[in-house]
């Protein structure tokens, strides 16, 4: 028997719980009895995204929502600045540039978050710019940027939108979307929302909103115009995914049973574990301001990283994400996000401690896994 555990960052493990609800016959979505399932999860949502907005529910993987933040809001011509620091930051950028949207960057090396400053800096030589986009968690490195000071650099300016893709970041790092004043954010279903991939959603500020009435760039299926309406009477425009919104019912049941502050907390303890347990064995962590929902490292020298994850996925069992474009097969991205508590850390850095080991390299079996209990044993319990 070979047991899988899945310990990427997305898709994440759902809880059998919501597995359970997802497989119940599908009913019709045009019901009172569907509707009152969507009013409720509408609800819920606006709670994880500190909103009094409508956070709208697309059917669609994390990228949908992000080419709806940009075509509903943006127009050809446009000029915007896109954080590229990762793979996430270049999505922005070619989505942008698919629709004739100028794209200036500010490229950050793999690893580093920007700095504020940097994008003061850009709106100060730039004040046409109409749009700043950026990951809140840049998944590819692991890095977390400093979503709630720049969004306050921005809420005061009226012709500037803040988009952030918060596909790892909402219900890991708390997001105050009224607060701190962003204008758009997104995220998808298979991250810290424990479902199958296949929902999105996506969040329009009073400004944002704006913007739409402005935006002339064609669409259809991700026309925010008629969610916005459909969604304000509990359903959505064309067909929803039944099953998922039903699956996340039961979700948002686990979040505010949990309650949210834990919710982060959880991510963010076993975050410092398994940071706390790689820095145990000297390996160099990616991330010079880490995201709470993976921990990228690099490997060492001698272990060729594609082929470990592989092994790792195929002879052990146990699936992590590899490295992405120039740091292919020289890091490894271990994933503390969503379904995934104290034991699941101790999973992952057992497992890969062992596997190292099997692949040939010298460590000391449980140095990581003491120092991840070491931090675990305060928080269990
Ligand atoms: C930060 C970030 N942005 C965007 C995406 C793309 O989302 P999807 O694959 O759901 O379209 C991902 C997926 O890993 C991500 O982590």
């Amino acid at each position: 028997m070979l047991k899988k555990y899945l310990i990427a960052p997305g898709p994440t493990p759902v809880p059998e719980k919501v597995l359970l609800e997802m497989a119940k016959p599908v009913i019709h979505h045009r019901t009172s009895e569907f509707e009152a399932v969507f009013a409720e999860v509408a609800d819920g949502l606006k709670k994880v995204f500190n909103t009094k907005q409508d956070v709208l529910m697309l059917a669609g993987s994390g990228t949908a929502a992000m080419e709806a933040a940009v075509i509903n809001t943006l127009n050809p011509g446009d000029t915007v600045l896109v954080i590229n620091a990762g793979k996430f930051g270049q999505r922005w950028r070619d989505i942008c540039k698919t629709f004739d949207i100028n794209v200036s960057t500010i490229d950050m090396d793999w690893g580093c978050s920007v700095k504020p400053a940097q994008v003061e800096e850009f709106l100060i030589s730039y004040p046409e710019t109409k749009a700043v986009l950026l990951q809140g968690s840049e998944t590819s490195t692991t890095a977390y940027h400093p979503v709630e000071e720049i969004a306050k650099l921005i809420k005061p300016k009226d012709d500037t939108l803040f988009i952030v893709d918060g596909i790892t970041s909402i219900g890991v790092h708390e997001t105050k979307f009224d607060e701190w004043g962003i204008d758009i954010a997104v995220t998808g279903s298979q991250k810290a929302f424990m479902l199958p991939p296949g929902l999105s959603f996506i969040c329009l500020s009073e400004k944002a909103w704006k913007f739409v009435e402005e935006s002339t760039i064609p669409r259809y299926y991700l026309d925010l115009r008629k969610e916005k309406i459909a969604q304000a009477k509990a359903t959505t425009a064309y067909t929803p995914t039944l099953s998922l919104i039903n699956g996340l019912k039961v979700v948002l049941d686990m979040f505010f049973e949990e309650g949210l502050e834990n919710v982060y907390i959880r991510h963010a303890v076993n975050g410092e574990a398994t940071r706390a347990a790689l820095q145990a064995h000297g390996f160099k962590l990616l991330a010079e301001a880490p995201s709470n929902a993976a921990t990228g490292f690099y490997l060492p020298e001698s272990i060729d990283g594609g082929k470990f994850v592989k092994f790792m996925r195929e002879q052990i069992g146990v699936t992590y994400a590899g490295g992405q474009d120039h740091l292919k097969g020289k890091i490894m991205r271990i994933s503390h996000l969503g379904y995934h508590d104290t034991f699941d850390t101790i999973t992952g850095i057992s497992a890969l401690e062992m596997g190292l080991v099997k692949f040939g390299y010298d460590l000391e079996l449980g140095k990581g896994v003491a120092a991840a209990q070491k931090i675990l044993k305060d928080y269990i319990g």
